[in-house]
């Protein structure tokens, strides 16, 4: 179980740009969920992941995984059990370094300390690995990751983020930058991997696209203005479309002024 209570977080705090970005901020997520978090530019939903995975420090509030408190932990530890990817697919994988190294680099995150050295056996498991991934990459493992497609490189930082078998996989946006084939491409190897885990993983996916938001997960979180306005999941799910969405978005964001540009930008 992830808990968050009453998370807080500014930027820039007394100064004349002061940014409330998160502003108690409460949600419970069971193991096996996977939420799909919306919200307009500058809700607060990467502030949100960066806070859980210990990038940005909070103010207030905590956020406690499986009981513990691990709002205080140092990033290198949580990254033990939290699995990430970004909008961007230049990061999360090191592009000077071989198909094969940067896979063996994210399972040393477990073992950190522990060298990792690459034998056949781990080859051939990189190999299975990336087999599924249909990309061909399994015959190309010492092949530099910088000269792989947007996509390619995305779908081995998915495999990263998962192949540790984290406790949590926080996604910001992951697909947004690629085009439109690679983008359901890496939606379907996300449902993929979160399935294999078998109920046993967080998922906190954050999409522009309300469609997504309400067909991938079984959980969907409104954000605005750095709270959680809005929280569905089941029954009342499968029931709502896009317009409803949409429609409560401009209702409990209390924003009736910004409803069509955001019904532009996240549909
Ligand atoms: N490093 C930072 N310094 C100052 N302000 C920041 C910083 N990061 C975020 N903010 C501000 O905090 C608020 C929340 O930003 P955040 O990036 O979390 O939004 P978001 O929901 O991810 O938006 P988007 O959909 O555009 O990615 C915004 O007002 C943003 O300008
Ligand atoms: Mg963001």
């Amino acid at each position: 179980m992830l808990i968050i209570k009453g998370l807080t977080k500014y930027f820039a705090k007394n100064s004349p740009h002061e940014t409330l970005a998160l502003d108690n901020f409460n949600l419970r997520v069971g193991k096996g969920d996977f939420v799909t978090i919306i919200g307009s530019n500058g809700a607060g939903k990467s502030t949100l992941l960066n806070l859980i995975a210990g990038t940005l420090q909070q103010d207030k509030g905590e956020i406690r995984l499986s009981g513990e408190m691990i709002n205080n932990q140092p990033e290198y530890q949580r990254a033990r059990w939290i699995g990430r990817v970004f909008q961007n697919p230049l990061l999360g994988t090191a592009p000077y370094m071989a198909v094969e190294e940067n896979l063996s680099l994210s399972l040393k995150r477990e073992k950190r300390g522990l060298r990792l050295g690459i034998n056949e056996n781990l080859r051939n498991f990189f190999r299975e690995k990336l087999s599924e991934l249909n990309l061909g990459l399994e015959d190309n493992i010492s092949k530099k990751v910088g000269l792989l497609s947007g996509g390619q490189r995305q779908a081995m930082t998915m495999l990263m983020a998962t192949m540790f078998k984290p406790k949590v996989l926080l996604l910001d946006e992951h697909t947004a930058a690629l085009d439109p084939e690679s983008s359901k491409k890496i939606l379907k190897l996300t449902q993929d991997l979160v399935m294999e885990r078998q109920g046993d993983l967080i998922t906190l996916m954050v999409t522009h696209n309300m469609k997504q938001a309400l067909e991938v997960g079984n959980r969907t979180v409104m954000m605005d203005r750095g709270r959680n306005i809005f929280d569905i999941q089941g029954e009342e799910r499968e029931k709502i479309n896009v317009d409803d969405l949409v429609r409560q978005f401009s209702i409990l964001g209390n924003r009736k002024d910004k409803y069509i540009e955001d019904r532009m930008v996240l549909i």
